[in-house]
């Protein structure tokens, strides 16, 4: 088995990791993130979400985070967008792809975009067809891929399921997230040769949260399965307002230091990184939930 030679991390931190703070987080501090994040060398990252403020009070000012980056070329700057509505608005901030996001469990899809999984589907039909119309790309996230909050175990006939919806959509991409964290490899592993069956193995992400630990060891299973794009939030932030107790998404740093342990390029200064990770911990006012972040910082003070 050959594990690839380098490996695209899409930086969820400003969305996903951003999303689920209780205190105000500044457009500015948003900004600022994702600043540092392209100064560090990450080339794609989801930057906001167009989604109904009442759900998500966080994201309300995703116009005026996007309308603030000073855009780099060669960075792609995602936006979630759950429907029509959510793409109208998105596409006035010229996003380079456009994320809906289903779920294999049909509770956690009611949650959290309060539709079954069959109407999440009728939704996001004519979002790719308008964003495909306008030039942007498209993924599809598939939470719950592994387990639910309020279903428990999730099987992977049912990932495979969205998995081929979401092909039929002509959704280009597709994210295999393991939302709440308690997957364990062989899991992870079904879940994605289910998402396989209908994406080609450069199509499909791993979204990975450390909420038992997990993340780093599912990360190498996917790896070894040759997938080589995998979601990560500097400083490991994050949760989903909808998935009770699920911690943060697995530290980019974190993941980062394993794949440049391993030979394997990411085209991301760490160093750059654990800077981007400091600044908005420092801001949260608490430390970096990761430990590559942690460990570092700690030998800088002592330096
Ligand atoms: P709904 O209440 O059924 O929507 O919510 P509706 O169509 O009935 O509209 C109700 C109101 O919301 C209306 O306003 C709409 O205009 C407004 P009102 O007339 O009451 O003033 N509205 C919107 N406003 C702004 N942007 C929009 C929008 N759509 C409707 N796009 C809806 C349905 C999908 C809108 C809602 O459930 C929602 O916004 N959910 C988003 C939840 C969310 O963002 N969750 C986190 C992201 S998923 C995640 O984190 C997991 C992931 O990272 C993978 C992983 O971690 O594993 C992807
Ligand atoms: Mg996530």
């Amino acid at each position: 088995m050959a594990y690839p030679t380098s490996v695209d991390i899409i930086d969820v931190g400003p969305r996903d990791g951003l999303q689920n703070e209780k205190q105000p987080v500044p457009a500015a501090v948003k900004i600022d993130l994702i600043h540092r994040l392209v100064h560090a060398g990450v080339r794609h990252l989801e930057a906001t979400s167009f989604v109904s403020p009442k759900w998500v009070p966080q994201m309300a000012d995703a116009p005026e985070v996007m309308a603030g980056i000073e855009r780099t070329p060669d960075v792609i700057y995602s936006v979630l967008t759950p429907n029509m509505k959510g793409l109208e608005s998105a596409l006035g901030s010229q996003p380079g792809e456009v994320v809906v996001f289903g779920a294999a469990s049909e509770a956690f899809s009611q949650k959290n975009i309060n539709c079954s999984v069959a109407e999440s589907i009728e939704r996001f039909a004519p979002v790719v067809e308008a964003a495909h119309a306008a030039g942007v790309a498209t993924r599809g996230a598939i939470s719950c891929a592994v387990g639910c909050p309020y279903e428990g175990d999730v099987s992977a006939d049912a990932v495979a399921h969205v998995a081929r919806l979401m092909k039929e959509i002509g959704v280009q991409r597709i994210a295999v997230a393991d939302t709440i964290g308690v997957g364990t490899p062989r899991r992870v592993q079904a879940a994605m040769e289910a998402a396989l069956r209908h994406y080609d193995l450069a199509q499909v992400s791993g979204h990975f949260h450390d909420t038992y630990g997990q993340a780093l060891a599912n990360t190498l299973a996917s790896l070894e399965m040759g997938i080589r794009v995998f979601e990560t939030s500097v400083a490991g932030l994050g949760g989903c307002p909808y998935a009770k107790g699920a911690t943060g998404n697995v530290a980019t740093e974190d993941v980062v230091y394993m794949l440049h342990g391993m030979g394997i390029e990411t085209g991301i200064d760490l160093d750059r990184l654990i800077d981007a990770a400091d600044a908005i911990s420092q801001f949260l006012g608490r430390a970096p939930n990761g430990r590559v972040s942690v460990a570092k910082l700690k030998q800088r003070v002592a330096a």
